[in-house]
């Protein structure tokens, strides 16, 4: 690792760090790079990547010197222009257009019900798929996608489409190499979501009901925001909780002593937040410097672009102890796996409800003798978004 330019000579060049590596194992990265510093320019992600947890926090919480909307950003060109791009009042008047949709007081009337019933709809088809099935493809895919269709209220869709268009759309708004293929997919599942919402806007002017679709559409929102806004919230709203779940379940099965206590004391918020400190489904987002600043006694200037990596600042050994391991019992101290500030994760408590109340506990019940087919290992991958690519399962 060497040193930049004069403008911010106090920030490390990490130019050793490759894609290829991040993608398969982040983490021993991030440790070397935060015992130098808290930021490093990274050649190869073309980004400053902050990776110290109280220099992400502060970028977190302060929209005027670090801007969400980023210039050239490749998630509008994927998706369009979503409060996730927007700061201040523009972001603010997004957001409380989704209302009470996914808050507490609905999910208990009205998405609690859904998600039972689609546990147990994909529950069956993880049986169906016999002994050695993929939870991740078999069960933790399907039931979070279902999920969201239905809150979307994506009636002219299938759970397969969302994953697909999930999927797409997080493709475009990775697609740093600018391949063409990426984008004629992001494009493609782009129009196909826009003529799904279109034609639910339709139905639902005469017939509203309590989906997101229908309270956005009933909003006055502009249409280019709404269907900006639904496809980010597609893109965020499938492979974070599949994420979370098997990332959940493996970190159990493998800790048998850690899965009997969360068992018998019914623990099942803790060991789903100390699997999103450790393993971050979002392990990184992206920032812009809108005025020369100093951030952790390191200079940045104007129009910098920012990785927040709250895959690293998870494990930084200056708020988490022996870091990386996955122990339900550590103290409990404020991870960053759901963002922090006015971006604030909007799915929190879906997540939580569909994940933590109903999936993780009914699997172990439903599944007795749960375990990892140990003839395939577990294959993790990713660093912008991280999870378990694959976890097959036995069960008695
Ligand atoms: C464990 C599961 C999840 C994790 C770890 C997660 C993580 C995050 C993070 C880190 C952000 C902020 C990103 C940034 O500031 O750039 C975010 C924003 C957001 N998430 Fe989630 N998410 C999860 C589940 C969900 C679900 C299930 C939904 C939808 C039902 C959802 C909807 C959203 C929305 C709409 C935003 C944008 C909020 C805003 O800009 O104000 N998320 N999420």
């Amino acid at each position: 690792m060497s040193v930049t330019s004069e403008r911010s000579r106090q920030i490390p060049t990490a130019d050793d760090v490759t894609i290829a590596n991040l993608f398969a194992d982040p983490y021993p990265i991030y440790h070397r790079m935060r015992a130098q510093a808290p930021i490093h320019w990274v050649p190869a992600v073309n980004r400053y990547m902050v990776v110290g947890h109280e220099a992400c926090h502060t970028v977190e919480l302060d929209d005027e010197r670090f801007s969400a909307d980023e210039t050239n950003s490749l998630m509008k060109r994927a998706m369009g222009h979503s409060m996730l791009r927007k700061d201040g009042a523009e972001h603010d008047v997004d957001r409380r257009a989704y209302g009470g949709v996914l808050r507490p007081k609905s999910i208990k009337t009205r998405w609690q019900a859904v998600f039972e019933n689609n546990y147990a709809i994909y529950a069956q088809r993880l049986r169906d798929a016999g002994p050695g099935a993929d939870l991740v493809r078999d069960f933790a895919a399907p039931y979070a996608a279902e999920n969201l269709r239905v809150i979307l209220g994506l009636e002219n869709a299938t759970q397969d489409d969302l994953q697909r268009w999930s999927q797409t759309l997080i493709d475009g708004t990775g697609n740093y190499a600018d391949d063409p293929e990426v984008w004629a997919k992001a494009e493609r599942s782009s129009r196909e979501v826009d003529e799904a919402i279109d034609e639910m806007l339709r139905r639902r002017r005469t017939d509203p009901d309590d989906s997101l679709v229908s309270i956005l559409g009933a909003s006055g929102m502009p249409l280019d925001a709404l269907r900006a806004n639904l496809k980010m919230t597609i893109g965020g709203g499938v492979n974070e909780p599949r994420d979370a779940l098997a990332t959940t379940v493996w970190a159990l099965l493998d800790r048998p002593g850690q899965l009997s206590t969360v068992r018998a004391e019914r623990r099942w918020i803790d060991a789903f937040e100390e699997s999103i400190r450790w393993i971050a489904p979002i392990g990184m987002y992206p920032r812009e410097v809108t005025a020369d600043t100093v951030l952790a006694g390191m200079e940045l200037p104007k129009g910098a672009r920012l990785g927040v990596v709250v895959g690293a600042a998870n494990r930084d050994p200056e708020v988490f102890e022996d870091p990386d391991a996955y122990n339900i019992d550590r103290p409990r101290k404020p991870h960053l796996a759901f963002g922090g500030g006015s971006h604030f994760c909007a799915g929190a408590w879906v997540a939580r409800a569909s994940v933590v109340a109903t999936a993780l506990p009914r699997l172990f019940e439903d599944f007795p003798g749960l375990r990892r087919d140990d003839s395939h290992p577990v294959e993790v991958g990713g660093w912008v978004f991280r999870g378990v690519l694959s976890l097959p399962v036995h069960w008695n």
